[in-house]
């Protein structure tokens, strides 16, 4: 790997010693980099429309948007991606002034132009590439989430130490964290999200629906087309696929996972939605599902949660365990 990797060392952090930081949405992501960059011994303030007493409750200054983004120097949006544009239009953008840091958690908004910030403030965006559950706890354990940071605009002429600051504060650099674009960190989290997550989804799905249907009982192939994955998942990221495979599993699973792992998958069809991806097809299609209520996703989660597979994973929880 020939790019840079940005640890502790390489980052100085002064940079927001004396600001104050709004952290914009108390929600996943919102409550972990709060936490962490309060531990970090920095000055942080909540803007939230519908958390203040939670926020309270962890003992912040809590405020509306509007009030946070007028006592903020930097201002992290933590905000659920689709109802950004409009607390941006109403809440946000009417309080700024010249010189202060917005910093994105996802660069949808910005690379999709639903936001289009004014050029006397710096547009940056930091991301843990982790829940905020997982950011929080790898913080306490002294640990932190690999992460990236970009700049879109820079304004102030620091925007970059300004975006580096935020993710040693967070805990990023105690991993690694790498600087890309705002274009980059969107596509391959759409990607990832489609593809990874989509297809692991599809194929648990597929693996238990055709043992049901051949005679198999529930719960069998329940345990495996999801517990087995649990199993082998985290060996795989601590010692690496090819010794996990041809080492730690046996030599049965080696020869099945080589020959048919292939054929299960469709790469043609992934390097498609890879292109769909690039050309901004994914975004516009969920924006307009986003726009007209998520008819497809209501659709689409009824079928899910009246699927044998998802009635059977509530029994199996409950007589095998979580
Ligand atoms: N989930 C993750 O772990 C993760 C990982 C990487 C990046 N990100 C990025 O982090 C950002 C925040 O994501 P998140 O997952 O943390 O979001 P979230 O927990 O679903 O929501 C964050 C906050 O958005 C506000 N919100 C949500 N729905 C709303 C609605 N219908 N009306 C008004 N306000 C609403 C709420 O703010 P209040 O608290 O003020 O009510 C909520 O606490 C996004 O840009 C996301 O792409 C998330």
């Amino acid at each position: 790997m020939d790019e840079k990797i940005y640890r502790d060392e390489d980052v100085n952090w002064d940079v927001l010693k004396g600001k104050t930081i709004a952290v914009l949405g108390y929600g996943i992501q919102g409550k972990a980099q709060a936490a962490n960059a309060r531990d970090s011994g920095f000055n942080i303030i909540i803007g939230t429309g519908g958390s203040i007493a939670d926020a309270k409750a962890d003992k912040f200054e809590a405020y509306s948007i509007a009030e946070a983004v007028k006592k903020a120097d930097i201002i992290l949006i933590e905000l659920a991606d689709p109802v950004q544009p409009p607390i941006y239009k109403k809440d946000i953008a009417p309080n700024l002034r010249a010189g202060q840091t917005l910093c994105f958690c996802h660069g949808f908004s910005v690379l999709y132009g639903q936001i289009d910030p004014p050029k006397d403030v710096n547009t940056v965006l930091f991301v843990p590439n982790g829940p905020g559950k997982f950011v929080r706890e790898k913080y306490l354990k002294g640990e932190g989430v690999y992460g990236c940071v970009a700049v879109d605009h820079d304004a102030t002429g620091d925007a970059r130490e300004i975006a580096f600051a935020i993710s040693k504060a967070v805990g990023s650099t105690k991993a690694g964290v790498v600087e890309m674009t705002f274009q980059h960190e969107t596509e391959g989290d759409n990607f990832e999200e489609q593809i990874l997550y989509g297809g692991a989804i599809a194929l648990m799905r597929a693996c238990f629906n055709t043992m049901v249907d051949n005679g198999y009982s529930p719960s069998f192939a329940y345990a495996k087309a999801i517990r087995s994955l649990r199993s082998v998942i985290d060996v795989m990221d601590e010692v690496g696929i090819e010794e996990y495979i041809s080492k730690r599993s046996s030599r049965t699973c080696e020869y099945a996972v080589r020959t048919r792992g292939p054929r299960v998958i469709n790469e043609p069809e992934i390097r498609k939605i890879f292109a769909e991806t690039e050309r901004g097809e994914f975004a516009k299609e969920w924006m307009n599902e986003f726009a007209l209520g998520m008819p497809v996703l209501h659709r689409m989660r009824r079928t899910g949660a009246e699927s044998k597979m998802e009635k059977t994973g509530v029994e199996w929880r409950a007589k095998f365990g979580k």
